[in-house]
Order: C-alpha cells, then sequence, then structure tokens
C-alpha cells in the first residue's frame, strides 16, 4: 500500500515508478504465455521489442491522487491496458501492412496476417481475464474504450462519409483510435486509488486530451522522423490523411502543386514516397501541426490544475512537454 500523492516524495514516487514497471514487464511475458512455443513467441514478440509503455505509466501516475492502493490491482490495471494496446498494434499493422514494429519485424512479417490477427485476439483475450480480476466496473470501462478504439479504426479506413469535414472526421478518429485508451488509462489509475469522481473526471478529460496531442505527434514524426522503430510515410503510403497532409493540401500556392498532386497520389512507388517525404519535410505544414499539437499539449497541462501540487502531478505535466518535444 502506498499513500496519495501527498505524502509521496520525488524519490519515493520515482522508485515505486521503476519497481512497479519492472513487474509490469514480467507480468507482461506471463500473461502471452500460451498453450504452444508459437503462441508464446508470437505474443511475446512485440512485447520483448520494447515500446514507450505509455499507457502503464499513466496509470501509475494517476494512482497517487485517491487513497492507498491496493498493489496487485495497480498492476493489473496497467496490464490490462498495456495488453489492449499491444493487441491493437498487432491488429493495426495487418491493416497498415507495417514492415517494422518497435525496431523489430512486425508479426505480420515475421510471421503472416492470420497470425497477427490471432495473437491481436489472444492478448486481447488476455486483457480480458486481467480485467475481469478487477471487478464489473473495469470490465464495462474496457469494453466501452476497445470498441470506441475499434470504431475510430474503422472510421479512419473507410475515411469521411456524405461530405463530412477531412479535418473534423480525422480529429475524431485521433480521439477515438488513441484518445480513447490513453484516457482509460489515467481513469483506471485514479479508480484503483479510489479518487473522487471531480478527480476521476480530470484524470479522463487530461488522458483524453493527452492521448490525442499523443497522437498528432505521432502523425507528424511519421514524416518527420528516421528513428521511431517503425517506416515513416507508412500513413502517406496507407492512403491515412494525416495533421500536415491535411494542412498541406488546403495550400493554394502553385508551387506546392507537385507535392499536392503527390499526396494524392498511388505511394506504392518508393521513388515517388520518398520524395513526398522530402517535400512534406519543407513543407509549413509541418511547422503549423507542430503548432497545434504545442497549443493542445498546453490545453492538456491547464486540465491538471484542480489536483493537488507533487510528484504525480508533475509528472503528468512533464508528459506535456514530452508530447512536443518528440515531434520538434
Ligand atoms: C503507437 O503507440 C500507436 C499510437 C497510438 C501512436 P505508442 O507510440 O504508445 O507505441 P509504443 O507502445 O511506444 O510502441
Ligand atoms: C494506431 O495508429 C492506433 C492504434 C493502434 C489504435 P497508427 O497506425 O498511426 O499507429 P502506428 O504509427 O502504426 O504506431
Ligand atoms: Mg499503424
Ligand atoms: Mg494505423
Amino acid at each position: 500500500m502506498l499513500a496519495g500523492s501527498e505524502a509521496v516524495t520525488e524519490e519515493q514516487f520515482a522508485e515505486s515508478m521503476t519497481e512497479r514497471l519492472a513487474v509490469i514487464e514480467e507480468r507482461l511475458l506471463d500473461r502471452a504465455a500460451g498453450q504452444t512455443d508459437l503462441v508464446t513467441e508470437s505474443a511475446q514478440h512485440i512485447i520483448n521489442a520494447g515500446g514507450k509503455r505509455f499507457r502503464p505509466l499513466l496509470v501509475l501516475a494517476a494512482s497517487h491522487f485517491g487513497g492507498a492502493v491496493d498493489e496487485e490491482d495497480l498492476i493489473r490495471a496497467a496490464l490490462v491496458v498495456e495488453l489492449t494496446h499491444v493487441a491493437s498494434l498487432y491488429h493495426d499493422d495487418v491493416m497498415d501492412d507495417a514492415d517494422i514494429r518497435r525496431g523489430a519485424p512486425s508479426a505480420n512479417r515475421q510471421w503472416d496476417n492470420s497470425i497477427a490477427i490471432l495473437v491481436g485476439d489472444f492478448l486481447f483475450a488476455r486483457a480480458s481475464t486481467t480485467v475481469a480480476e478487477l471487478g464489473v466496473d473495469y470490465v464495462l470501462l474496457q469494453a466501452e474504450t476497445f470498441a470506441r478504439l475499434v470504431q475510430g479504426q474503422i472510421a479512419e479506413t473507410v475515411g469521411p462519409q456524405g461530405g463530412a469535414d477531412p479535418l473534423d472526421h480525422y480529429l475524431q478518429v485521433v480521439a477515438d483510435k488513441t484518445g480513447s485508451l490513453i484516457a482509460t488509462s489515467a481513469l483506471f489509475g485514479g479508480m484503483v486509488s479510489g479518487a473522487t469522481p471531480e478527480v476521476l473526471e480530470t484524470l479522463r478529460a487530461y488522458g483524453e486530451e493527452i492521448g490525442i496531442v499523443f497522437q498528432l505527434s505521432d502523425d507528424i514524426i511519421d514524416i518527420t522522423s528516421d528513428v521511431t522503430g517503425k517506416t515513416p510515410g507508412t500513413d502517406l503510403r496507407e492512403g491515412v490523411p494525416t495533421l500536415p497532409t491535411l494542412l498541406a493540401l488546403r495550400s493554394t500556392d502553385p508551387a506546392d502543386a507537385r507535392l499536392l498532386e503527390l499526396i494524392r497520389s498511388d505511394l506504392a512507388d518508393d521513388g515517388a514516397l520518398a520524395e513526398t517525404i522530402t517535400r512534406l519535410r519543407q513543407h509549413r505544414a509541418i511547422d503549423d501541426a507542430r503548432a497545434v499539437v504545442a497549443e493542445r499539449a498546453e490545453r492538456a497541462r491547464r486540465m491538471l490544475d484542480p489536483l493537488p501540487e507533487g510528484p504525480a502531478k508533475d509528472a503528468l505535466a512533464a508528459l506535456c512537454d514530452q508530447v512536443v518535444t518528440r515531434s520538434t
């Protein structure tokens, strides 16, 4: 049992984070063990490849805003969100026909699409077992969250319908596919610690906003970075519109004609994709997208105002800086 944030020093906070994250690593691999070597190996593959563990971190930090926590329940809550996330990555890599994930060959490449889909289902089942151990409130929330995430992925796949504004559509997709699970991560942490309804709502709203910023940032670095552990330009190649491309497409400057033609074209060809990335990296749309990220990160930070001061609040505020610097 660890008391609420007001009783925890910075050292205690950092130490408990490190210890708990180590337990989470071990348990994630346990939960990914199956009946055969193939299941275990393919399910542990992406977990072993690393990842930022952003969602478990959020569960842990958010658990400092109520009272004492049950250590096992806290670890379970963190496992549920990471297992759900990893399951969605296996499926996402099939959808995006990805080659690499977390710097390792994606499961669809290492094995095939069928294995990747089924292993995603298997990990989702293990998330369900884990969330059942927490109780019905958690089960309900996780189920609704996953339904929202999947519908975000579906909406991205089908694109804006019936004349919907592409930017509005995109922002809704981002909130649904990514904001949903990150909001639930913060909420789970609050719930495990028995936080008040007001604090829970603050954590949820902050989680949703930081989750949106996180995906906006990820979409910028899909274009600008060569060191993400994923193939740059995956969204472009798959024809998935993101904030930088949507902003670039608004340009009426004749100098942008070639870029706009490329964005609208089939970018299956490596040369065409490379040219698009080069042109986009030099385009002001990237800075405009970064400005949106910075503004929304500030909005997320202000949402923390009602929370008590302390190392946990500092950690949540630091994430607002990290999501910005990530894509600059
Ligand atoms: C990748 O999530 C998918 C997005 C929502 C952008 P992360 O960026 O959290 O991936 P890992 O877990 O660190 O690999
Ligand atoms: C993935 O979005 C979101 C989910 C897995 C729900 P992306 O397709 O943008 O994520 P990456 O870039 O492959 O990690
Ligand atoms: Mg993807
Ligand atoms: Mg995707």
